[in-house]
């Protein structure tokens, strides 16, 4: 294996998985730019060409003429599929963010399944979500394609992509890991982090607010429970994927946790608003995770201490606004 390209390189997840891998491998970095042109990242970045170099492409995945043209010249043997519309409550908005939201991320997904299903040599890597489940169920989630309960339209994109995928294995023999991913939180200088209502994710919004001094805020009454997992656990998590093995669904988490618990080892200044999803508060998830557990040794848990030092890398008083603004009801 020598060669691997990740779409959506520029993001929170990408660039940091980039960073490590370019250090063994050839690397494609492939990215709209979508995300940085319409919100800015609380940490500054350097532009791509200056992150990336010659490794960067600038290309939307939908365009399916120029990423079959870009991929036949690069011959990648692992494409690790980053580049979707991520956020939930952005995709529960306007009408136009929500048939973005669905149209961005299935074709998406289709274009690279469609550019991978006559190369049988090419493994397909995507981070899914822990919350195609739903966070309804009182069940002990296993890891394998139930996914039945999405809480948003971004989350039944996740959905969708979920059955691609064991369709394209079973009719072409695709070789594809379906990540099944907790929240990510971390904080790694020079990497992108989101900090808004709509994009910020849930521990890293927690640390931002309490660098400056603002509420904690939490959505309903804190209960409910979510899976989580450290930047730098997911980007160990895909190295140690690279290799294909068929069609496999891994749920990568390494902790589950009410968010009230972790808001409590921030910081005690806190508000709570009315919760913006449709959702059971105090949810039983239980959910396996073998795999990861067989890979990561030493996970980095959600402590005090290790919030504490993500935190400390984090510049105060920026000049922010990280109100929640949508109720997904409306
Ligand atoms: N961050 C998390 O907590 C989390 C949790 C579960 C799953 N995931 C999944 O992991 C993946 C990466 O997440 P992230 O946090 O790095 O997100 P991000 O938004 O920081 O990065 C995604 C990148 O994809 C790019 N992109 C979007 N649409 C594109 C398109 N049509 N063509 C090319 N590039 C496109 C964006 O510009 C952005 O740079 C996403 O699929 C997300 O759903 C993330």
């Amino acid at each position: 294996m020598e060669k691997i390209c990740i779409i959506g390189a520029d993001g929170f997840i990408g660039y940091s998985l980039y960073t490590r891998l370019v250090k063994k491998y050839k690397m494609l970095a492939i990215d709209n730019l979508w995300k940085r042109n319409i919100v800015t990242s609380y940490l500054d970045i350097q532009d791509p060409v200056t992150r990336f170099g010659k490794n960067f492409i600038l290309l939307d995945v939908l365009n399916f003429s120029s990423l079959k043209n870009t991929l036949d010249e690069f011959n990648p043997d692992v494409i690790i599929h980053l580049g979707q519309q991520r956020s939930a409550p952005y995709s529960m908005g306007t009408y136009n963010d929500r048939k973005f939201t669905i149209e961005n991320n299935t074709i998406g997904t289709l274009n690279v399944l469609e550019y991978i299903k006559n190369k049988k040599n090419i493994h397909l890597i995507h981070i899914g979500s822990m919350g195609v489940y739903g966070y309804n169920n009182l069940h002990i989630l296993e890891e394998g394609d139930n996914a039945n309960d999405p809480g948003s339209l971004y989350h039944i994109t996740k959905c969708f992509d979920q059955i691609y995928f064991k369709f394209y294995n079973k009719n072409y023999n695709c070789q594809i890991t379906d990540l099944h991913q907790g929240i990510v939180w971390g904080v790694e200088n020079g990497n992108r982090l989101d900090y808004d209502g709509d994009h910020g994710t849930v521990v890293n919004r927690f640390l931002i607010q309490s660098i400056n001094n603002l509420p904690l805020t939490l959505y309903g009454d804190g209960t409910q429970k979510r899976a989580f997992i450290h930047l730098s656990d997911c980007v160990e998590c895909i190295c140690n994927f690279l290799q294909p093995n068929g069609y496999r669904i891994i749920n990568q988490f390494t902790e589950i946790y009410r968010l009230q618990d972790i808001a409590n080892m921030i910081d005690i200044n806190q508000t709570y608003i009315p919760n913006p999803r449709i959702e059971k508060l105090n949810n039983t998830l239980e959910a396996k995770n073998i795999t990861v557990k067989s890979v990561l040794k030493n996970p980095i848990k959600l402590t005090d201490i290790n919030l504490m030092q993500d935190k400390l890398k984090l510049p105060k008083n920026r000049n922010i606004d990280m109100e929640c603004k949508k109720l997904w009801t409306s």
